[in-house]
């Protein structure tokens, strides 16, 4: 069977590069920060502010300005519990989250002792809905954590003017977008500015779990802004609260990007815009296939199997927005004889996600989303297909052929 993500081809195509970089980390003897790990984060740094001439300066949105600057951590989950941090989240404060997307924004505003309010999706999207966040603000609401899900850029135009009206905080989930697009509308929308993902909020993070679209060989993660005095705050939490050593001005954590790590992001990040490229050709031929599948199916021609011509419709990418295809979802009417199917010819898949978060055992005592009908019906729908820069996506839709 294929993988779902092709590590070993990528890490093949790269060999030279990944062995030589990860020779010199050993050699060095410096293994937690020091020269990787900065230069890795100064490159972050211009890869968010590169694209256009403005890009990177969501002083658009909140009027500060500034470049923004990168600092790594541990992990996306340790980014999103330090980011919350530094943003001075408090036990009981809420926090609106999407109902549809992976456990972390919920699960760290709610480690730390708030409480997440869970926000329904577009029912095309996927993504955050800015309606569905108005309708839950209230007296306690602190912040909005807008979710970049499956790589396409959350609806950060709306969401900043909910923010900015409501004078909460905004915090961008791009564990799966780093490398996206987003074209920002600068009030009053006669001028647009193509910005990156990770620069779109008060606080954004990523993730470099392995799979993701830059992704390390274990866990990673990093935070961003333009705003200075966050990033220093930043920076100290992922240090033991600490600037000086062993002298704490806060109580902080150790989450620190090892230097091998670093330098295999370094490797990674140079070849970035090439298998963005890929994914993104990869994921046109998916959805040239799917709506030729559609026609057919309204047709009622040349469909197979049970339950023939049920609805199978990509996530939809608004314009504006240029995914990383993190992953590829679609929709399916009829879920369980799709992966019927996928199986019978070998093709692999996931469900991202099996449940909205507010039926997660650990969120029950919420009691609240049970009305976020699209958060739902994403769950019993969502399967996701291969799509990485190392899949050969023309064979695996040349076997769909075979059974849809
Ligand atoms: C949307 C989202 N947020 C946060 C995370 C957490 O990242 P990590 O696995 O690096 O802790 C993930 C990881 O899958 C994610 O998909």
């Amino acid at each position: 069977m294929m993988p779902f993500v092709n590590l070993t081809a990528q890490r093949e195509a790269y060999r030279e590069e990944l062995e030589t970089a990860e020779r010199a980390v050993l050699d060095s003897g410096c293994y937690i920060g020091g020269p990787e790990v900065k230069a890795l984060e100064a490159e972050l740094a211009d890869f968010c502010n590169s694209g256009s001439p403005d890009a990177g300066k969501k002083g658009f949105f909140d009027g500060k300005g500034g470049e923004t600057r990168a600092i790594t951590c541990a992990s996306g989950t340790d980014a999103l519990t330090i980011a919350l941090i530094a943003l001075g989240l408090k036990p009981g404060d809420e926090v609106i989250v999407p109902d549809f997307t992976f456990i972390a924004p919920a699960e760290c505003v709610a480690f730390l002792g708030g409480i997440p309010r869970f926000a329904d999706i577009d029912s095309e999207t996927l993504l955050i809905d800015p309606e569905s966040v108005r309708a839950l603000i209230g007296p306690k609401t602190r912040g909005i954590i807008g979710v970049d899900l499956f790589g396409q850029v959350a609806d950060f135009n709306e969401l900043w003017e909910i923010a900015v009206a409501n004078d909460l905080w905004l915090l961008e989930d791009a564990a799966q977008a780093f490398g996206a697009k987003y074209d920002i509308g600068v009030p009053p929308y006669s001028d647009i500015i193509t910005s990156r993902a990770c620069t779109l909020a008060t606080i954004s993070i990523t993730s470099f779990y392995p799979s993701k679209p830059l992704g390390c060989y274990g866990d990673g993660g990093a935070m961003f802004t333009s705003d200075a005095q966050l990033a220093e705050k930043v920076r100290m939490l992922t240090n033991h609260g600490s600037k000086e050593r062993y002298l704490h001005e806060t109580v902080g954590l150790n989450s620190r990007l090892d230097a091998l790590q670093a330098a295999i992001l370094r490797v990674k990040l140079r070849h970035l815009e090439d298998e963005l490229k890929v994914r993104r050709e990869n994921a046109r031929k998916y959805d040239e296939f799917f709506a030729e599948y559609s026609a057919r199916a309204s047709a009622g021609a040349g469909i197979s199997g049970a339950s023939a011509g049920a609805k199978i419709v990509p996530q939809y990418i608004e314009h504006g927005c240029t995914s990383t295809y993190a992953q590829y979802t679609v929709l399916a009417d009829d879920r369980e004889t799709f992966i019927k199917k996928l199986d019978k010819a070998g093709i692999p898949h996931c469900i991202h996600y099996p449940m909205p978060l507010h039926e997660q055992p650990c969120f029950r005592g919420l009691a609240q989303g049970s009305e976020n009908r699209n958060a739902i019906m994403a769950s019993q729908k969502a399967v996701s297909l291969p799509v990485c820069a190392f899949t050969d996506v023309d064979f695996i839709i040349n076997k769909l052929r075979s059974v849809l």
